[in-house]
Parts: structure tokens; C-alpha cells; sequence
């Protein structure tokens, strides 16, 4: 209790001896921004709507919200069309099976959000629709801290903060926070949710992200478009662009290992991968092992070549906390089930579906099949 009210006492320092706007200054200046300058994306009910009083869909805010989370707006405008004309509504996704779900999120990345999204979509298709409040959403699968404030303050106009990488951006910057951003997260926090108003939640935390994506830009802020400029104190410091701190990055370790592809009359040989560990329950290609290998010995050889195999190419993907190098190898069908241990054998007719359902390693892979350098 002690620790929470001297940070609160610190934010309010923070705020009195810094930008210069209170808050209902601050989150003025953003709302007049946002109606000039809102993005239309397929999920948002624009400013101009709202105000009269058009709803945002519930289904679609969450939907949205998840596949946002570690993806581009291009990259999941995409999935979010394709979702919701297949899917018009939660209780039509939750009668989905898992497999086609995790089929049509395939290239997304981070599958363990498509299997939550499945469990969630159960939920609340059950419940007869979402709950209002980020207390409640955040007991539902794959939805933490930000996402249940995202939800609660844009489908249901609850004043909850929704502090993303943009959100924390524009605040550091806007009060020179230069602390290490891990040690200063829940202060973000407790400054954001000084600042939401109580009219008009949920469009300040989408202007918030506009602003972040469009304006406060990671590398070049465009601090001349920018609302806050005349009070912003990173910029007064001249130390915008330099924040957040984000510290030193690590590099990553690297695993290397072969990936196979066997094609009889037609028909490719993959895997639909165990219910456990990465890439788990999607649909995959037999591999080896993936070993670690240090930098400077990458170009050695991990495995030798199966038999009469044809060396394909090779492939480079990165996860969040590897990097890994694929040998792709044209096989025999008993090479290529010999390497499935643990998942199960899926026969692909794959001249009709191409590279679709894959995720994307295993989409780089066979495209070294399908166009060959
Ligand atoms: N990033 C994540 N959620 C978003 C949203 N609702 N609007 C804009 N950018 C976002």
C-alpha cells in the first residue's frame, strides 16, 4: 500500500512538473485531433459515427484486438475480413472446429492466440455475449491487461486505460520519462488512467494509438503534426526519438535443422502438430531437430542430407525467442513420415491449397518447392 501511494505520489509530481496540459486538457487535445484525423479501419466505428450514436460490435473490438496483439494493421486487416465473413459472430466462430480456426489464423503467428481465441469465443457464446467491464473480460482466454482495457473502454465506453507499445511511447515522450520502460510500466499506467476521460473512453484510446502509429512515430516522430507538441517535454529536451528506453537488445540465439517435403500423385505429406509447445496444433511439414548452433558456426552442418534427398534451399525464420535456419529437402514418403514423432500424419492435396493453412516458416519452406530459385 505504502509502495502504491508513493508512486502515486510520484506520478502526480511528474505531471505537475512536466507537460504542461492537466488532464482533461491532455485528453481534449487528443480527441480534437482524433475527429480530424481518426484512421477508418474495418472494425472502428469513426468519430462521426459514434457521436451519433452508432454502436461498435462487441465481437468485432475483440476480434480485433487479438489478432493486433505482436501484428501490423495491414498484416490483420486481411484475417479480420476473412474472419468475419465466415464468421459474422462469436456464436458462429465458437461453433467452428479448432482445426479450421487454427487453419484460417495460419500466417498470423503466435498460435497459442488462436487456440485462446477458439476457448474464448466458447466462453462467451455460453455466456450469451461478452462481458462489459476490463475486470470481467480479463478472466477470459487470451485476454490480459491491455487487451480487457482496449475492449471494455472501445466496445462498452468504460473509462479504462489501454496502454500498448504506442500508448507507452507517446507517454514517455511526452514527460521524458527516461527510466529503463520495465521499471516504469505501471507508472505508465496510473498516468494513463489520470488522462482517461470519463466522456468519450473508447475514442481516446484509439486516438491514443493513432497517434503513436501515425504521429509519435517509433524512429522519426512528426512532432510538427503532432497535438501535444507545444507542451511535449521530449521534445522541449530534444530526446523524443530516443524514447522509450528499451535498454540494450539481446540477440538471439540460433537453431538450425532440416524441414521435408514429399509430394506422391499430388498429395503433400504433413504434419498436424502436437496440442503442445510452439507452432502447437497447427498444420506443419516433418522436420528434424532443431539444434542451437553458435554464429560462427552456422554454415556447419547439422545433420547430414536423408539418402537420395534434393537439397530445396534453405529458410530463415524468426520467433520470439530464436532464430531458426531450415535445409529444405525434397524426400521420400518414408523419409518424411519417419521424421513425424509427435504430431500426426495430414495428407494435403497441395496443388489445390497451395500454401494456405500453413504458418509462415512452413509457407517460406514450400515455396522453395513451389518456385524454385
Ligand atoms: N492497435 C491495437 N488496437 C488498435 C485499435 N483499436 N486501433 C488502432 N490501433 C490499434
Amino acid at each position: 500500500m505504502a509502495g502504491l501511494q508513493a508512486q502515486h505520489e510520484s506520478v502526480t509530481q511528474l505531471l505537475m512538473t512536466t507537460g504542461s496540459l492537466t488532464a482533461s486538457e491532455f485528453s481534449a487535445a487528443i480527441l480534437d485531433w482524433y475527429d480530424a484525423n481518426a484512421r477508418q479501419l474495418p472494425w472502428r466505428i469513426s468519430p462521426a459515427d459514434k457521436a451519433v450514436g452508432v454502436c461498435p460490435d462487441p465481437y468485432h473490438v475483440w476480434l480485433s484486438e487479438i489478432m493486433l496483439q505482436q501484428t501490423t494493421i495491414p498484416h490483420a486487416t486481411r484475417y479480420f475480413l476473412d474472419f468475419t465473413q465466415r464468421w459474422p459472430s462469436v456464436e458462429a466462430l465458437a461453433a467452428a472446429s479448432r482445426d479450421e480456426v487454427m487453419n484460417a489464423w495460419a500466417g498470423l503467428g503466435y498460435y497459442s492466440r488462436a487456440r485462446n481465441l477458439h476457448a474464448c469465443a466458447q466462453i462467451v457464446a455460453e455466456m450469451g455475449g461478452f462481458p462489459e467491464t476490463a475486470k470481467e473480460l480479463i478472466k477470459l482466454p487470451g485476454i490480459g491487461p491491455y487487451t480487457s482495457g482496449a475492449i471494455a473502454a472501445i466496445a462498452f465506453d468504460e473509462a479504462a486505460p489501454a496502454v500498448d507499445g504506442n500508448v507507452e511511447r507517446v507517454t514517455t515522450r511526452y514527460l521524458a520519462m527516461t527510466r529503463p520502460l520495465k521499471e516504469i510500466k505501471s507508472e505508465i499506467k496510473s498516468i494513463v488512467t489520470d488522462w482517461v476521460p470519463d466522456e468519450r473512453p473508447g475514442d481516446f484510446a484509439q486516438a491514443m494509438m493513432d497517434l503513436g502509429a501515425t504521429v509519435c512515430t517509433p524512429k522519426s516522430p512528426d512532432c510538427l503534426l503532432c497535438p501535444l507538441m507545444s507542451s511535449c517535454e521530449g521534445r522541449k529536451q530534444g530526446i523524443a526519438a530516443s524514447l522509450p528506453n528499451k535498454g540494450e537488445k539481446k540477440a538471439k540465439p540460433i537453431r538450425k535443422g532440416q524441414v521435408y517435403i514429399s509430394v506422391q500423385n499430388g498429395v503433400l505429406l504433413a504434419e498436424r502438430r502436437m496440442d503442445k509447445g510452439l507452432l502447437a496444433g497447427t498444420l506443419g511439414l516433418p522436420t528434424s531437430d532443431w539444434v542451437e548452433v553458435s554464429a560462427d558456426s552456422i554454415d556447419k552442418q547439422v545433420h547430414s542430407a536423408p539418402g537420395d534427398a534434393k537439397h530445396l534451399g534453405q529458410v530463415e525464420h524468426v520467433f520470439t525467442h530464436f532464430r531458426l535456419l531450415l535445409d529444405v529437402f525434397e524426400v521420400r514418403k518414408e523419409i518424411a513420415e519417419s521424421a513425424i514423432v509427435s504430431g500426426q500424419p495430414e495428407y494435403v492435396p497441395e496443388l489445390e491449397s497451395g500454401t494456405a493453412g500453413f504458418p509462415s516458416v512452413f509457407r517460406k519452406a514450400l515455396n522453395c518447392y513451389l518456385s524454385p530459385a
